[in-house]
């Protein structure tokens, strides 16, 4: 059993040539689809909480921390997507590199980062969708609003919101990218428009203390807050569908990381500035921060914001989800029926409709906020796998071009491996419990469909019948 064979470089590279997608993205849709990923529930849910409960005003400096780690890893990714334009991303990556085991668990994680997490993300639309209701004098049934879990029968408009984001994504790369360069748009004007009223209100004291918690406060606030950053790996799975893959990978991937970095930091600040820690234990920080300074319109206005927000988040997550299991299709490690690309519309839309409609029913029926933390794991895990895949594959194909070299990879891959590792260790034993079950249960399936589908499988198998 060759369970760490590996995908040959030809073999991807004829798969980016196939040219069935549409490519239709440039730099600069990569920096808004990064922003449109990155930029969600990180920021206006968990700030509150992780100052409140866990670092404090500290909370920048585990902002710095998550970021640090991210950017070693950004710089590995930025590399990989320009050596490897394929669809399919960490999964790719791992299967060229650590062989098709690799690749298979680091897929299989990435559906607890793309699809557990846009049904938690779906969940939080829904919290501020109903909110800004109230707020309008609408109040919608419980049993409409809530998961039979909770009391309710169905989570409406987080199922809607989901089937919607799926139709967009159908319909085409070129209306998903228009769709989400809107709303990325007024989340950015939302954030600024947060800063400028805010901003003025911060006091200096509710900086002090600065670390409340110490300094373990601010590791295990980088743990929790470690989601704020997830998805900017999600963009290298459109590398098939970006015009100069090369190019604009890289621009895009590191733009739209700094970009996200200064953001929370300075979100971070100002509301750590303007309430005193202790009072933004609440899942609205931000819109709580204005009505603090007696601004209520700019707190509904923070919560339209949210809500387009979270949106991208949502269109994003389902996007990458998809070309995750595409690739994994085409290479056989599930059925290969979800290969298929429209004609008219070029989206792999069979795919993308079975990814909606599974994330619709966990978002609409299930009380998935529960097990959304284990999103963290399952990418932290993708990212350790692809700190040591870069190298692996730098010894593998030393002479092959890369669009995008990493800078001193021999030190960055490594530290990115270690910080990363170091942010891994520190999430919650429950949350690590969830990720084992999940790898195991993956291994499971493998063994039972995967390898035995897998087209290098059949590859050998001819080669084995030849030689008889
Ligand atoms: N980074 C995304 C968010 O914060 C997942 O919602």
């Amino acid at each position: 059993m060759d369970i760490l064979r590996r995908k040959p470089y030809e073999d991807l590279m004829r798969n980016a040539q196939d040219k069935k997608l549409d490519r239709a993205l440039g730099a600069f849709d990569i920096t808004l689809m990064g922003l449109g990923i990155i930029i969600g529930t990180g920021i206006f849910v968990l700030t509150g909480i992780g100052a409140a409960k866990y670092a404090g005003p500290g909370l920048m400096l585990s902002f710095v921390l998550a970021a640090v780690t991210c950017a070693f890893v950004c710089m590995a990714y930025s590399e990989l997507a320009t050596f490897l334009p394929v669809s399919g991303s960490s999964y790719t990556y791992a299967y060229a590199s650590l062989g098709e085991f690799f690749g298979w668990w680091v897929g299989w994680s990435l559906i607890l980062e793309y699809s557990v997490g846009a049904s938690a993300v779906a969940g939080g639309w829904s919290a501020y969708f109903v909110g800004l209701l109230h707020s309008c004098g609408i109040d919608l049934p419980k049993a409409l609003t809530a998961v039979p879990a909770d009391g309710g029968i169905i989570n409406l408009p987080a199922f809607i919101i989901v089937l919607l984001a799926t139709l967009c994504l159908i319909i085409g790369v070129r209306e998903g990218a228009r769709v989400n360069k809107i709303l990325v748009v007024v989340k950015i004007v939302t954030i600024f428009v947060f800063l400028f009223f805010a901003g003025p209100h911060i006091e200096p004291s509710n900086w002090e203390p600065f670390l409340p918690f110490g300094w373990e406060g601010v590791t295990a606030g980088t743990a929790v807050l470690f989601f704020a950053y997830l998805g900017f790996d999600a963009l290298s799975t459109a590398a098939e569908e970006t015009k100069n893959p090369t190019r604009d990978m890289p621009i895009g991937i590191i733009s739209a990381l700094t970009i996200c970095t200064i953001l929370y930091i300075a979100v971070c600040a100002t509301m750590t500035g303007v309430v005193p820690y202790e009072e933004l234990n609440t899942a609205a920080p931000a819109s709580y921060v204005l009505e603090y300074i007696g601004m209520r319109a700019g707190s509904a206005l923070v919560g339209t914001g949210a809500l387009c927000g979270l949106s991208t988040v949502v269109l994003n997550m389902l996007f990458a989800q998809s070309r995750a299991l595409y690739s994994m299709s085409r290479d056989g490690l599930l059925p290969q029926g979800l290969y298929k690309v429209h004609e008219k519309y070029k989206t792999p839309y069979r795919v993308q409709i079975i990814v909606g409609i599974i994330v619709a029913f966990v978002s609409g029926f299930t009380p998935i906020q529960v097990v959304a933390e284990a999103c963290s794991a399952g990418t932290i895990f993708a990212f350790l796998c692809s700190c040591v895949g870069i190298l692996v594959l730098r010894k593998l194909y030393p002479n092959i071009k890369r669009g995008f070299r990493c800078p001193a990879v021999y030190l960055i891959a490594p530290l990115g491996f270690v910080f990363c590792a170091f942010v891994f260790a520190h999430l919650s034993p429950h949350t690590l419990e969830l990720f084992v079950g999940w790898s195991v249960l993956g291994a499971v399936l493998y063994g039972v469909y995967g390898y035995r589908h897998s087209l290098l499988q059949k590859v050998v198998q001819v080669q084995e019948e030849t030689q008889e």
